[in-house]
């Protein structure tokens, strides 16, 4: 394999803003012989998650930081090329903790083999029925605790999470606003998805008066995905004994210097329940959440959108996407395997 060559993304220096293309250049290394246990990957799809950016930073985060010089950690999805395991064969398809580049070395035992022949659209394991989904069903159903005729508020409201969490609480008989960056966006979870209502946050002026009006008997779960003004104007909507999933606060994470919420005060005056969560805390009930996922998929009770992006050597500016609001759905880049 040493006449192969792995294009890889890595870590040069950890960023302070929006990452450059100074602090995540790539490089063209040999690829190696996979060791006793080890298969070489040839990777299809590799997931975008906001979490990245995350472990950009040595910040104290629930897994440890990419090191300088390593590869930008991601899920991915590939085919194995090379097997130096019994577990595996070459043609086998995979879901794996891969990286930014074009083949992966993973440990065997550490990979999911997928079932290519079930003709379930295999990107759908990073998105609707793999972490993506399995966030919102968690977060909602664990966390926020939904009943019937309850008020959910949903941040990034269009985005892969937040698309899933409105689904599925219109599932449980809530009433379900969106807040969300663009009409458009807010036309499709309103038309397409069945939310009740939906909030430009960029458009509507005060949104704490927005909130207000499209929940006119108050918040009983806000699910937060952006955290920042967002968060402030749900804490001044939630009614006594409403909860809040913080499931992630993508407003933050460029931001070295981000004010905190001003507004937490309203833990007290409405005995609020405030949990945050990773969706890694569920591992041992992903199989639940997978088949009531596909099950909701298959009766077409879920919709979901991708954005896939055929640009390996672009993954950089395509990352950046989800902070700029202009992804449509679950972020993927695609290594299409003819051109590998
Ligand atoms: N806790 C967990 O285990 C877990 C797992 C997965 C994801 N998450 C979190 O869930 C959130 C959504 O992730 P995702 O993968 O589903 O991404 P996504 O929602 O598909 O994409 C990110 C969206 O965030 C919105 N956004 C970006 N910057 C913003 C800002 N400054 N203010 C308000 N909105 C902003 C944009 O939508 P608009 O156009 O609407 O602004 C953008 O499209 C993130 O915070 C992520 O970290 C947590």
């Amino acid at each position: 394999m040493q006449d192969m060559i792995n294009r890889q993304f890595y870590l040069a220096s950890r960023p302070a803003a929006e990452p450059t293309s100074e602090e995540v250049p790539f490089r063209d290394v040999p690829l190696c012989e996979p060791e006793q246990g080890e298969v070489v990957i040839r990777n299809m799809y590799i997931s975008l998650d906001p979490a990245i950016r995350g472990w950009m930073s040595d910040l104290s985060n629930y897994i440890e930081p990419i090191e300088i010089g390593e590869p930008i950690r991601s899920s991915v999805i590939g085919r194995v090329v090379k097997s130096n395991s019994e577990q595996l064969s070459e043609g086998d398809v995979v879901l794996a903790v891969g990286a930014w580049e074009r083949y992966t070395t993973a440990q065997a035992a550490a990979v999911t083999r997928l079932d290519e022949s079930a003709g379930i659209p295999l990107s759908s394991f990073l998105g609707i029925i793999g972490p993506t989904g399995l966030t919102a069903y968690f977060g909602l159903l664990d966390v926020g605790k939904p009943q019937a005729g309850e008020t959910v508020l949903v941040s990034a409201a269009a985005g892969a999470v937040g698309s899933t969490v409105g689904q599925i609480a219109k599932l449980k008989g809530c009433r379900v606003v969106g807040i969300a960056g663009s009409d458009d966006k807010c036309a499709w979870i309103t038309d397409e998805l069945g939310f009740d209502d939906a909030i430009n946050y960029k458009t509507c002026g005060d949104l704490e008066a927005a909130i207000r009006g499209a929940c006119p008997q108050g918040v009983d779960i806000y699910f937060d995905n952006v955290g920042g003004d967002i968060l402030d104007a749900a804490l001044m909507c939630m009614n006594k004994h409403a909860r809040i999933a913080v499931c992630g606060w993508i407003s933050t994470y460029n931001e070295a210097d981000a004010p905190g919420p001003r507004n937490l005060w309203q833990m007290v005056a409405k005995s609020l329940k405030v949990q945050g969560f990773v969706v890694i805390d569920y591992v041992d009930r992903f199989a639940e959440g997978i088949e009531q996922l596909a099950e909701w998929l298959m009766a077409g009770k879920l919709q979901y959108r991708e954005e896939i992006v055929d640009d390996l050597d672009n993954i950089l500016p395509t990352f950046l996407k989800l902070f700029d609001g202009s992804n449509q759905g679950k972020l993927i880049t695609r290594i299409p395997e003819e051109s590998v």
